[in-house]
């Protein structure tokens, strides 16, 4: 009789594995939708057909029932401030003890949401920022966006306790300019830290490497990739001069490899992504990433589908996958499985 239970394998002595620990890394897309048309990203062309916010709600109830209290959950999308009830979200995440973090392109903010966002318990606040004023605001399509970033920074250093990152993402167009933007934004001791992001092929469309050949935030010719390799030693080198960038040393080593080759495949022998990271897409599949397809919805006992056979069977087949995807090189870069390269400088 088929019980519908999971089929737990056994060692030799007839024990059960320890179910893995609960993700380090939580990711709630919350929506496609987005302001901006930042050349580097597709999410807001994506057509996607959102969960109710009823939906989104009983799903953090069971996050919030499973999660050790203090795990990080990150609302993103698209742009997050976008969706009606983020505001929401964020306080029922935070009732559970979760650390709330927010991606934003920072350009909905205003002193009226910030405060709502306060009273929500959110803790941390990533915002996006390309370039100096006229690279940012050229990149991201968003004329006068740097500086009402600068703005609402400026506010929300005076009246909240949130952890500030800033967040560039480094490509052909605006790498030179990284060191004046660390200095320019580490000048405000509210910001905690710059975290940097390597540009990987346009987001929110399938992975594709020939993004490699043919666009205009990748470089061109060997020297352009070199020049992009020398910025990421001198931000190397401002970190070790107390610069307050959080990236270990060792991702910029990797991203020098990458922009040198980036169908070099990365450092380590396999991908562990998919045993710290959880994403809640914004059309409610779960994934461990965005190319491995969903293991589950945001309607399922998502303790169950975490620690069940087929999960563990997608860790599997997800560990011999070697591709510089956001996760790996990014959001989820873990020097301990892609050490710093013998040759990356
Ligand atoms: C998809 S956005 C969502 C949050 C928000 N809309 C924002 O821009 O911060 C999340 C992060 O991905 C980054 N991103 C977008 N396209 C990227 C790409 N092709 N390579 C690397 N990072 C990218 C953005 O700069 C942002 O920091
Ligand atoms: S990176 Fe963020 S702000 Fe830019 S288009 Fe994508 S979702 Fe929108
Ligand atoms: S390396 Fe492959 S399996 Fe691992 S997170 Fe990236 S795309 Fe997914």
């Amino acid at each position: 009789m088929d019980t519908g239970a999971a089929i737990v394998p056994v060692d030799f002595l007839g024990r059960a594995p320890a179910p893995p620990d609960p993700p380090s890394f939580v990711n709630l897309s919350i929506t496609m939708r987005c302001n901006l048309r930042c050349h580097m990203c597709d999410c807001p062309n994506i057509k996607v057909s959102e969960p109710t916010p009823d939906r989104w709600l009983a799903f953090i109830d069971r996050l919030g029932d499973w999660l050790p209290t203090g795990t990080q959950v990150l609302v993103t999308g698209g742009e997050p401030m976008l969706h009606h009830r983020c505001v929401d979200f964020v306080e029922r995440l935070a009732s559970y003890g979760l650390k709330v973090a927010l991606n934003t392109n920072g350009t909905l903010l205003n002193v009226d949401k910030v405060e709502r966002l306060k009273d929500a318990g959110l803790s941390i606040l990533n915002v996006s920022v390309d370039g100096l004023a006229a690279t940012h605001d050229r990149l991201r399509n968003g004329p006068g966006s740097f500086q009402g970033i600068v703005d609402i920074l400026h506010y929300v250093g005076k009246h909240t306790d949130w952890t500030l990152h800033v967040v560039p993402v480094i490509n052909a167009q605006n790498h030179r300019e990284m060191p004046e933007v660390v200095r320019f934004f580490t000048a405000d001791p509210r910001i905690k830290a710059m975290h940097f992001q390597s540009v990987i092929p346009t987001m929110g469309k399938p992975w594709d490497d020939g993004f490699f050949d043919r666009d205009a935030l990748w470089p061109k010719s060997s020297d352009e990739a070199e020049a992009i390799v020398a910025t990421l030693e001198t931000l190397k080198e401002m970190k070790r001069d107390g610069a307050r960038i959080d990236n270990p040393e060792a991702q910029f080593s990797v991203w020098q490899r990458y922009f040198r080759n980036p169908r070099n495949g990365l450092t380590g022998n396999e991908c562990r992504v998919a045993y710290g990271s959880l994403i809640a897409q914004s059309n409610g599949d779960l994934t461990f990433c965005d190319v491995f397809g969903p293991v589950g919805t945001i309607d399922d006992d998502v303790r169950a589908m975490w620690e069940s056979t087929f999960a563990q069977n997608r860790r599997d087949d997800m560990s011999r996958c070697n591709l510089p995807c956001n996760y790996r090189v990014n959001c989820c870069y873990d020097e301990s499985t892609d050490p710093a390269p013998a040759d990356a400088t």
